[in-house]
């Protein structure tokens, strides 16, 4: 009896030990957590062709490229046949390819050259919306007994005006745009042609898994669900509170059936290919994220969470603090389930060392690699947006006629027609504003920085001639160097990918220091987020031991708990 009794006490303590030692399961792995995904803008990444466009053999052209950086996952943005209203982001032939893009040839030559290398493809898929000028929409709109016609959202004028919508893009902000073909309204929470299809209706749901099947069937391995948690809509068009587009996203996400619709999907596609997915957003709370990435829900693997990118957007807007709380928030509310995913940018967003880090010349190499070693220590899967391997800088424009994106474009005439201040407006886009992100890729400093032969569709930043890859190619401490070093080290360290995470001198204002853990090993990184010297309490950690792994000063520090100007270093302990 005694004996049973140890025995069961001797397994209880293994338990938990296990448990404090961070130790994973095997079943806890999967190929998608420890992959280092690496975002590709095609547009602007690299022209085969002369007409200032990027291109599917562009990046052919730049596989290699890839392939050395030691990223296993691209991202691409949208490459199916689209009118480009907001860069492909307005699809009107989803089994097409784009022919700003290529073929579907060179689809095919990309993927196979992704796959010879080791690569794996994630496409982007736009399902909330299409193009208007999708055959779909052209049907749905032509008549009110259309077998197209609830593919999308339409309101009979005769009903009155619906209740407002809010819309991103839109001229007016209005997302009902008055169709006189049929005397009705049309939906589109993005711009007007990008009309909201309708998920309540299975035919057009049963279209999505078909055109996701054929993707999946040509072998590709995942998708990235954009805007999809807007995608589910009480379709009663009820009226929202006064003021409430000011938050909208707490009245657009999560909509009725959402969690259903993933299911369906699940059960149709992902269950059936080895593809990873991720949605964009995550809802408006842990139990919204939980619930879409929570595995026994079987709904996707992934969601990017955009609480620290939403952090105010003028120059210093943030404090280290709350990028903490927010960062340490998140893991610690997926900690023992789901999965998230770690980004401080994208093709929606400034460039990252704009934003977060400081781009003036004495500190944009430093603090850009400080943050490339903030995303590649974290645990969650890092998406890393192209250009920001080399510290490439947001461009500011100063004139609205520089600028491409559909947004700023529509809110500079909203502005201009309710009297709004257009200078305060432009200053701001300097910041914020999308094409910041998107300028062409800086090759080297031949031309157009070697991005095209031709006139580039968005301008080039003029700081090419200094930040390119070939300059930085031949530096063995450049930016683009360091993030090939770092993600060697994530790739050989598990303990980065799963390890549990532990804050350091938590209130540290300057500082952002935390440890990983796990099966006994553990690593203590530490990033100086200013540009002063600076130093952390580190509490009861044991020191002596600790050996520098990288760091991206060449010299080491002379004192561990004491860091140089946006200095980073990541130490086993
Ligand atoms: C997502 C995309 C963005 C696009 C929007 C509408 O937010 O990331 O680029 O404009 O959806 O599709
Ligand atoms: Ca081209």
């Amino acid at each position: 009896m005694k004996k049973r009794f140890l025995l069961i006490g001797a397994a209880l303590l293994f338990f938990f030990h296990q448990k404090t030692n961070a130790q994973l399961r095997q079943t806890d792995k999967a190929w998608w957590k420890e992959a280092i995904v690496y975002q590709i803008y095609p547009r602007s990444f690299k022209d085969s062709n002369g007409d200032g466009i990027g291109d599917l053999k562009g990046i052919i052209s730049k596989l290699d490229y890839i392939k050395s950086l030691g990223v296993n996952v691209v991202w691409l943005n949208p490459i199916y046949s689209s009118p480009n209203d907001d860069n492909g982001y307005d699809v009107s032939d989803y089994r097409n390819i784009m022919k700003d893009f290529g073929t579907m040839e060179d689809f095919d030559a990309l993927l196979k050259g992704m796959h010879e290398r080791g690569i794996k493809l994630v496409m982007d898929l736009v399902v909330n919306h299409s193009s208007d000028e999708h055959e779909w929409f052209k049907q749905s709109r032509s008549s009110r007994t259309s077998p197209y016609r609830n593919y999308y959202h339409w309101w009979d004028a005769e009903r009155g005006k619906p209740a407002p919508r809010y819309s991103l893009f839109d001229v007016h902000h209005d997302a009902w745009r008055y169709d006189s073909l049929t005397n009705a309204y049309y939906l589109h929470y993005f711009s007007r042609k990008q009309p909201d299809l309708n998920w309540e209706n299975p035919q057009l749901r049963k279209e999505v898994y078909d055109i996701m099947k054929f993707w999946a069937d040509k072998g590709i391995d995942g998708f990235r669900l954009d805007a999809f948690q807007f995608a589910a809509k009480d379709t009663t068009f009820p009226p929202f509170p006064k003021g409430y587009e000011k938050n909208f996203v707490l009245y657009y996400a999560m909509g009725p059936h959402l969690h259903d619709y993933l299911k369906e999907m699940n059960k149709e596609v992902f269950s059936k290919y080895d593809v990873m997915s991720v949605a964009e957003g995550a809802g408006n709370s842990f139990q919204d994220a939980h619930d879409l990435v929570d595995a026994d829900r079987k709904e996707l693997n992934m969601a990017y969470a955009f609480e620290a990118v939403d952090l105010p957007k003028y120059p210093n807007g943030y404090s280290l603090l709350q990028l903490k709380k927010v960062f340490s928030k998140w893991d610690s509310a997926f900690a023992k389930k789901g999965w998230l995913s770690i980004f401080l940018a994208n093709h929606d967003q400034a460039r990252m060392v704009s934003r977060f880090g400081n781009d003036s010349p004495a500190f944009r190499e430093l603090s850009s690699t400080m943050l490339t070693t903030f995303i590649m220590t974290m645990r969650g899967t890092p998406y890393y947006y192209n250009g920001d391997e080399l510290g490439m800088t947001n461009i500011r424009f100063d004139k609205i006629e520089d600028y491409r994106d559909v947004s700023t474009l529509n809110e500079y005439k909203y502005q201009q027609s309710t009297g709004g201040n257009l200078q305060v407006f432009m200053e701001k886009m300097k910041f914020s504003c999308r094409d910041n992100g998107r300028t062409p890729f800086q090759w080297d400093n031949t031309a157009n920085a070697g991005f095209t032969t031709g006139t580039p569709w968005i301008s080039v930043n003029k700081n090419f001639t200094q930040i390119n890859a070939a300059v930085e190619e031949k530096d063995p401490n450049s930016v683009l160097n360091y993030f090939r070093k770092i993600v060697q080290l994530r790739k050989q360290n598990l303990v980065l990918v799963y390890g549990k995470y532990t804050l350091v001198d938590a209130k540290n204002p300057s500082v952002y220091a935390y440890t990983r853990e796990l099966d006994g090993k553990k690593m203590l990184i530490v990033l100086n987020f200013s540009t002063k010297e600076a130093s952390f309490n580190a509490g009861n950690l044991q020191l002596n031991k600790a050996r520098r792994l990288i760091g991206n000063y060449t010299a080491p520090s002379a004192a561990i708990t004491r860091l140089r100007p946006y200095e980073a270093v990541v130490y086993s302990l």
